[in-house]
């Protein structure tokens, strides 16, 4: 999604401004640009189409300098990426960036055209622009004017205002899209996220839903709901960013998705840390309603998007088989408009890297709103300390994992494994599952960030193979069990980033139609652990061989399968069939990558994606 920066300071803002694009980056790249107030009356704006480094070109040969200003990159919504649909947008005195989606921005824009007011964008947000200029005009004060304009807004939005009248200051405002205000020592900061604005500051007030803010160089004015339905000012306590800065650098490694897959077995013992005792997980370490809430669970809806909700099909494996507690794991996006019937006792739990991602929010509400009664609570499994779904959910069980830079998730993706397994457990102890067995697991799971170390010790191996496989068109990823999900995995991550087709089947389904597809220009990529489905699977992939199909096979050591002709095995480290998943996650996370590379695609920043999607 779109991505925000807004400064007022001291000095010229404009590299601090450009620093936050780039680092938003990730949230989107179609297109960017900035606004500054250059002398008072005066707005500089410049934008360009495709990433910041373009806007920064161009700025080098037309500089802008400023005091106040607001920028944006973008992640089209609205109208295709190019120059006149970049933001900010300007009306008369006003420039505005938006992150979001205005829903009723037809009804708006026919009443702002009836009224003289000339359209020069196909987005939605210009709209928001001569909104705030026509009750500037009216009011006289861009606060005043800004809520006026919030007030005819319906969907999403974070916005970045600035007045050429007064350089002094810039605008928030948050309703349903991130925005946090960064606290420097030379100035008040505003961004998408903490991450575009820590060259400046470690210190952030995290905005909710319905705030203004105003901001000066020396200060900053919170207005927030009352519960009269009027804004007051409002107490938004600072919070310190406690991670290192990612984005100091992708150290020895070409792109960040190869450093976040090396990073993957210190993220996991950091999602393990403090919550391992010695043959049992500390459920009070989960937080304080966590026994409670696990305790009176009598099923689980687990819902999330893309990745996340791949790390949900996988624990409904493990919750219903170890805890013997009903699951059923559903997309954000269908779960928000269903009309869901949750028995009593039903344990809302969402899964989100970000936290921030439109349709997993909205089906948090959605449930709270509709059944709030037959939920004992809601459960968030999250990467991002402050993020909207942490502060709306009941408990957060944080996953450690550390920013992920790359769009495509990958450390994300195996810590909220962790984080599931966790949880799992600790409702197998509430719900009288064996402890033998727990304790057995709890060992494993000490030993994971080892297991991971040595899985990612195929990275050669995989990468040799990569070579051949970049040359194909499209690719079947099979599976069976907790390792079905994983190949749904597999397959998104090889798409998204080497632009691949790919699709993945329980192996069970093959002989149901996909098996017409299997010949010599169909390579089947399958999982083949050690557990009590693997010969219904060497079943399986002896149909494919039997047509011509080219099978690349990671299994375990023991697995009996061997190279031969038309087949590749590679050999994943032996592990039990619980952690499986977390295991052959990675040669399938890193064949993506190398495939991707071969085909010289944008590895970090993946076509027509965005990281942190904040509009439906
Ligand atoms: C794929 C990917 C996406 C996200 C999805 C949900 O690599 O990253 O599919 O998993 O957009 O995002 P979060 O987890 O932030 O809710």
């Amino acid at each position: 999604m779109c991505g925000i920066v807004a400064a007022v300071g001291s000095d010229n803002v404009l590299p601090i401004l450009l620093e936050g694009l780039k680092r938003l980056e990730y949230r989107g790249y179609d297109s960017a640009g900035v606004a500054l107030i250059e002398a008072p009356g005066r707005l500089g704006r410049a934008r360009e189409v495709g990433k910041v480094a373009a806007l920064e070109r161009l700025l080098a040969s037309a500089p802008l300098t400023g005091l106040a200003g607001v920028a944006h990159t973008r992640w089209a919504t609205h109208g295709q990426p190019s120059q006149d649909n970049a933001h900010p947008h300007v009306s008369g005195r006003v420039a505005v960036v938006h992150n979001g989606i205005i829903e009723n921005h037809l009804v708006l824009k026919n009443e702002l055209v009836a009224e003289g007011y000339a359209f020069t964008s196909e987005t939605d947000t210009e709209v928001v622009a001569h909104l705030i200029e026509r009750e500037l005009q009216r009011r006289g004060d861009l606060l005043a004017a800004v809520e006026a304009a919030v007030a005819r807004l319906e969907g999403a939005y974070a916005l970045g205002v600035i007045d050429a009248d007064r350089p002094d200051r810039v605008i928030g405002a948050r309703h349903g899209s991130p925005l946090v205000v960064g606290i420097g020592e030379e100035g008040y900061y505003l961004g998408s996220d903490p991450l575009a604005l820590l060259p400046v500051t470690d210190r952030f007030l995290y905005l909710e839903d319905g705030d203004l803010v105003e901001a000066t160089r020396t200060g900053c004015v919170v207005h927030g709901w009352c519960g009269n339905g009027k804004r007051t000012p409002v107490v938004r306590e600072p919070m310190r960013y406690e991670h290192d800065d990612p984005s100091v650098g992708k150290g020895e490694f070409e792109h960040y998705m190869l450093k976040e897959i090396y990073e993957q077995p210190v993220a996991v013992a950091n999602a393990l840390e403090g919550r391992l005792g010695s043959d049992q997980v500390l459920i009070e370490a989960f937080g304080p309603r966590a026994r409670q809430l696990l305790g009176e669970t009598r099923q689980i809806h687990l819902v999330a998007c893309g990745t996340s909700y791949h790390a949900g099909l996988v624990a409904r494996y493990w919750i219903e088989e170890l805890a013997g507690i009903p699951c059923q794991v559903e997309v954000a996006s269908e779960y928000r408009y269903r009309d869901v019937v949750a028995p009593p006792g039903t344990l809302l739990m969402t899964l989100s890297q970000s936290g921030e991602t439109a349709d997993t929010l909205a089906a948090l509400r959605h449930a709270r709103a509709r059944q709030g009664q037959a939920y004992v609570g809601a459960l968030s499994i999250c990467n991002v300390p402050g993020s909207s779904l942490v502060r709306e959910s009941d408990l957060s069980l944080m996953t450690h994992a550390g920013p992920e830079i790359g769009v495509a998730s990958t450390k994300a993706f195996t810590t909220q494994l962790t984080a599931l397994m966790l949880v799992t457990l600790g409702l197998r102890q509430l719900h009288g599952g064996d402890g033998e067995l727990t304790a057995r697991l709890v060992h494993r799971l000490r030993y994971l960030p080892t297991l991971l170390g040595d899985a990612l010790k195929l990275d050669a191996e995989i990468a040799r193979i990569a070579q051949r496989f970049s040359g194909y068109r499209h690719t079947l990823f099979l599976g069976r069990g907790a390792q079905m999900p994983i190949a749904q995995e597999g397959a998104l991550k090889l798409k998204e980033i080497s632009y691949i087709h790919a699709e993945a089947y329980a192996a069970g389904e093959l002989k149901h139609g996909p098996l017409a597809l299997i010949d010599a220009s169909m390579p089947v990529v399958a999982l083949a652990p050690m557990d009590g489905l693997l010969d219904k699977l060497k079943s399986n992939l002896q149909e494919v061989r039997a047509r011509g199909g080219r099978l690349l096979v990671f299994a375990d050591p023991e697995s009996g399968l061997e190279a031969a002709d038309g087949m590749t095995v590679v050999n994943v480290p032996a592990c039990c069939r619980f952690l499986a998943p977390l295991v052959y996650t990675l040669p399938l996370q890193l064949l993506a990558y190398h495939v991707a590379v071969a085909r010289s695609t944008d590895v970090d920043q993946p076509r027509n994606l965005a990281k942190s999607v904040t509009v439906e």
